[in-house]
């Protein structure tokens, strides 16, 4: 499969056409930006990590009965995947507090939620990806109802899953965000599942081991990836 012109060009990552309606290549960059933007540098390798690390999970969600958009690797830092339209939601599930969640309550990072819980941003870099509730996103036309239905049970289906699958290699899984895509009508999960999107923490010593050592400057952003990497046998 050859790539035609390019759709979109992401933050970190770029979409292109394919010779077939029904596919998409997406081109995984090194490139990382953190608040909207506003800081911007590179973690070397990190395209390569993230491509093959959203493959292993689509395929492992695949498995369980999660529809994503992946159909293959077709390069370091190459996948072939169903062409979607992006709803324009980030789904953001939290297991434990963190980030913007202890910002805006005022609870310190690392309590662990008596149950998990899910919240939606509006995906605008104009304004910020605000916080949204589904009232907001159903009356801003962004998606069905339905549409939000099936979201939210696989999004909590899909944290079931890997949050397991991480705790067996020792990675605590705090939070993560993913964006869901309409494919021939039906919604399926798109985008990314990598360090660049969710919080992992070491079980034992609570490292970091994502990409809040690049948000807040911790050093060894590189090594966290390779950590990753290491542990997912990727
Ligand atoms: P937050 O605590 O900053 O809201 O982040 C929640 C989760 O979402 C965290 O795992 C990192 C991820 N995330 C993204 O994938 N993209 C973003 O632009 C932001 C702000 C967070």
């Amino acid at each position: 499969m050859e790539k035609k012109e390019m759709l979109y060009e992401g933050k970190a990552k770029k979409v292109y056409k394919t010779d077939e309606s029904e596919l998409f290549i997406i081109e995984y960059k090194d490139d990382a930006t953190a608040f909207n933007g506003e800081k911007k540098g590179t973690i070397v390798g990190k395209g390569v990590i993230n491509n093959k690390m959203s493959a292993l999970m689509f395929q492992i969600l695949e498995e369980k009965g999660i529809p994503t958009h992946f159909v293959e690797l077709l390069s370091d830092r190459e996948s072939l995947v169903k062409s979607v339209k992006i709803l324009p939601l980030e789904v953001i599930i939290r297991n434990i507090t963190a980030g913007s969640f202890s910002k805006r309550y005022g609870v310190e990072e690392g309590i662990v939620l008596p149950f998990p819980t899910v919240e939606f941003s509006y995906k605008d870099d104009d304004l910020g990806d605000p916080l949204m509730n589904e009232y907001h996103a159903l009356a801003l036309e962004l998606a069905t109802k339905e549409q939000i239905e099936t979201i939210k049970a696989y999004a909590f289906e899909i944290n079931k899953i890997m949050k397991e699958f991480f705790l067996e290699r020792n990675i605590k899984l705090v939070d993560f965000k993913l964006e869901f895509g309409v494919h021939k009508g039906e919604v399926i999960l798109a985008d990314e599942i990598s360090p660049d999107t969710c919080r992992f923490w070491d079980r034992e010593t609570n490292k970091k081991l994502d990409k809040d050592r690049f948000r807040r400057d911790l050093g060894d952003v590189e090594g966290a990836y390779q950590e990753i990497m290491k542990r997912l046998n990727i």
